[in-house]
């Protein structure tokens, strides 16, 4: 059902709270608005946190057949029992599992889905920032007073995105019936991007100087250019390349590490979970930080494992019960594989830009590896007047998704990743189109009713205010809801909807003003106007003098995840177009007044049916 919008009024809020949701680490970081000030704040007391680490471990501890959530945090790693323990079961990474195109994810246990263990996690997360806000501001703090800028890697798609705010949604952080703006969902690098910008003393760029962003976090690996804009006064960012981004993050140097392990002593000894926990934990507290490709580096063995080893003087990878691993092989075998790909993501940043790139900034925990920085300044220094690792850069994300939630026009423009369009008919070519697809509409026009429209285009460079409209006639009454399609690959889109690279995004159920006649002969004119600068798209439809508004966040659909998703019959479109594709600024379309003369949003649609 719809209702007459409620305007959103972030004066209504007095804190914005940013919430990194981290492949191994989350962090969350808040300002309070209600003094006038903007000083960004950190969560850094977790539950039994022992490191120096400013996130919280991302990992469940589970029992029962997945029925009980035991532990969170550093209490579901650090549980003595859980590595051995058949009853429980410790689930890690599992952000990834939104990630399509990872490969070799182990099964979640039991029968547990990615956006129950996401679910759960939140609501664990968000259950225990609650109480340091009660602590820390106990006259202050009300739950309902707080918005919310969660983050998502910047390569996710909307699919991807749109569970994150199911989760959010159901782990209590805010309300279904909430207006959307009040969980703003962005992505990770343009968060980092903005916590740069702020932060950094020496962020001398001027207007039109280019840098390029890296986080390099524990699951993926993020990039995008940014050039300074200050045409309007003020400084800004707008993105001049499309992000690109891959699952290579410093677990897949853990995961390197642990077959390493077992191609040296896997023969030696049965090394059950807790030895590999226990090697594993010194790997990634003590050797990945400090490896610089220069030292042998020596791994102290557990007495669990040596006193297992028969003859251990025999052992030439044994020195003083510490396994030795040499500066080459840890090279070529853990971090060579993963930093290349980081060195490919980077070139092809270099690639897509036509501009000198000035400065390249690394953030994330992966993004504070010597190795690393070592390498790109070796292949890139040359190309960049700096590389330079900001303070702080595990907690760039979730401050930066503070300063978005202050701030949402900070960067004014974005780079489409996906060519987006809807199911139309359009003018039928006898040449091209096939018999079977004609149609005739009720003007007496030769239509083909197969066509994908492409409202825009992967590359597109679009304004964050800025709505691309078409014209649109409805004629079948019975369908009433619009698709949304995308095409991911590079080049023009096919022609055709059903073209397999096609995928359907979203539907979006249209509320037909009640005083219109359904079986309009004529079709009944529709404006379709589609914002694509959010990081969540929001679409406008305008039929007679009500518009309602709809935001990616809802009615997403993709049966390929299985979390629960119900298959919803692909119908064909309704719609058939009328005016070309043009696009407009926002003040424009107010000017649409007869179109516009009541606002009508759905934000009480339920979001249980994406
Ligand atoms: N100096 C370092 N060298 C290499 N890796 C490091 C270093 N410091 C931390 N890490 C690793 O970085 C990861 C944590 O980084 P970060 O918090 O940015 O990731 P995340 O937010 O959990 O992941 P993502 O952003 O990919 O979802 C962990 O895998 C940690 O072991
Ligand atoms: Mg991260």
């Amino acid at each position: 059902m719809s209702e007459i919008a409620q305007e959103f009024d972030p004066e209504n809020y007095s804190f914005v709270i940013g919430i990194d949701f981290g492949t191994t680490f989350s962090g969350c970081s808040f300002v309070f608005t209600g003094d006038g000030t903007e000083e960004v704040v950190d969560i850094t007391d977790w539950p039994n946190h022992g490191s120096q680490y400013s996130k919280v471990p991302t990992a469940l501890l589970y029992q029962d057949s997945g029925h009980n959530l035991i532990a969170w945090g550093d209490d579901a790693i650090n549980d003595p029992d859980q590595s051995d323990n058949p009853e429980s079961f410790l689930v890690e990474r599992f952000k990834l599992f939104l990630d399509k195109s990872v490969e070799s994810m182990p099964e979640l246990p039991f029968d547990l889905t990615a956006i129950q263990v996401i679910t759960d996690y939140l609501t664990a997360f968000y259950e225990y920032t609650k109480t340091v806000f009660e602590e820390s501001f106990p006259d202050l703090y009300d739950p309902s007073k707080c918005r919310y800028c969660l983050t998502v890697p910047t390569i996710w798609n909307d699919m991807a995105k749109a569970i994150m705010r199911k989760a959010a949604i159901q782990s209590g952080i805010v309300d279904p019936y909430d207006h959307p703006n009040r969980l703003m969902v962005t992505s990770e690098s343009e968060s980092a991007a903005l916590y740069c910008e702020k932060s950094f003393p020496g962020f001398n760029l001027s207007h039109g100087d280019q840098w390029m962003l890296c986080d390099a976090g524990g699951g993926t690996v993020d990039l995008v250019v940014y050039a300074v804009d200050e045409s309007s006064g003020e400084r800004q960012l707008c993105e001049v390349t499309m992000a690109s981004g891959k699952s290579c993050g410093s677990t897949f140097l853990d995961a390197n590490m642990e077959i390493l392990i077992k191609e040296k002593i896997g023969h030696l000894v049965e090394l059950n979970g807790s030895m590999m926990l226990q090697l594993m934990h010194q790997f990634i507290e003590d050797m990945k930080p400090q490896f610089d490709n220069e030292e042998d580096m020596f791994m102290p063995l557990p007495s669990s494992i040596l006193e297992v080893i028969e003859d251990l003087d025999s052992e030439s990878e044994i020195v003083d019960g510490q396994l030795v691993f040499t500066a080459n092989e840890l090279r070529e075998q853990v971090f060579e594989p993963v930093v290349l790909q980081v060195i490919e993501l980077i070139e092809e940043q270099f690639q897509q830009s036509s501009s000198e790139i000035k400065a390249l900034f690394l953030v994330g925990g992966f993004g504070q590896s010597k190795y690393l920085f070592q390498r790109i300044e070796e292949v890139f220094g040359d190309r960049l007047e700096f590389i330079h690792v900001p303070p702080r850069g595990d907690l760039a994300v979730a401050r930066g998704a503070v300063i978005y939630g202050l701030n949402q026009q900070k960067v004014t423009k974005r780079i489409l990743r996906r060519t987006y369009g809807i199911w139309s008919a359009m003018m039928f070519d006898p040449v091209l189109d096939s018999p079977e697809d004609q149609i005739v509409d009720g003007d007496g026009m030769s239509l083909c009713n197969n066509r994908f429209f492409a409202f825009a285009k992967m590359g597109d460079a679009v304004g964050i205010d800025e709505c691309v409209c078409s014209e649109f006639k409805w004629y079948r009454s019975e369908s009433q809801s619009l698709r949304i399609y995308t095409y991911g690959n590079y080049g023009d889109a096919p022609r055709y909807i059903d073209d397999p690279d096609i995928k359907l995004m979203c539907a979006f159920d249209i509320d037909f003003p009640l005083d219109i006649e359904r079986n309009h002969e004529e079709g009944i004119p529709a404006l379709v106007g589609i914002y694509f600068g959010s990081t969540e798209m929001r679409v406008e439809i305008t039929i007679h003098d009500s518009m309602f508004t709809y935001t990616s966040a809802y009615d997403c659909l993709d049966n390929s995840y299985e979390v629960g998703y119900s298959e919803v019959p692909l119908k064909r479109s309704s719609m058939s177009l009328l005016v070309n594709k043009y696009k407009m600024s926002t003040t424009y379309i107010e000017n649409f007044a007869r179109l516009r003369s009541s606002v009508v949003h759905n934000s009480k649609k339920p979001v249980a049916n994406i």
